[in-house]
């Protein structure tokens, strides 16, 4: 079981986007261990973006994910990270396939409504960012059984 760290970026909460979101993880069988709405600040930002600090991208990407709150979660499940990766489509809505989430809700790169981490690698570290260890919850949930034997 692989844990990934998600978070619907200030786009996705302003248009109304969490529900039907969160929906497609929970649909797919990913499990929700963490979630929190919180306002990203300065600090915060540049820690998550860190990798792309220097490029034309990083400023302006810094000041999206602070312009609004964001809902910062940890969903759980088989082959997560990869997984998570698939279900939200190319960085650039305009490459993602249209059946995935950037792809169905997303019109250009700067507003693409979701991060996910790249590897388990970057969400261990993600995840430490915003939450405390004691604010994930592991819980059996009705239906596990029926996920994979
Ligand atoms: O988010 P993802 O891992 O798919 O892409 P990334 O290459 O790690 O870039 C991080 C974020 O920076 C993207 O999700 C976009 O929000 C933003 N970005 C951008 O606005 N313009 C670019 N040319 C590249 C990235
Ligand atoms: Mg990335």
């Amino acid at each position: 079981m692989e844990r990934t760290f998600i978070m619907l970026k200030p786009d996705a909460v302003q248009r109304g986007l969490v529900g039907e979101v969160i929906a497609r993880f929970e649909k797919k069988g990913l499990k929700l261990v963490g979630m929190k709405l919180i306002q990203v600040d300065r600090a915060l930002a540049e820690a998550h973006y860190a990798e792309h600090r220097g490029k034309g991208f990083f400023e302006p990407t810094v000041n999206y994910i602070m312009s609004s709150p964001v809902v910062a979660m940890v969903w759980q499940g088989k082959n997560g990270v990869a997984l998570a990766r698939e279900l939200m489509g190319a960085t650039n809505p305009a490459n993602a396939n249209p059946g995935s989430i950037r792809g169905m809700y997303g019109m250009d790169i700067s507003r693409n409504i979701i991060h996910g981490s790249d590897s388990v690698t970057s969400a261990e570290r993600e995840i430490a960012l915003y939450f405390k260890p004691e604010d994930l919850v592991d819980y059996q949930k009705v239906g596990d059984e029926w996920l994979s034997e």
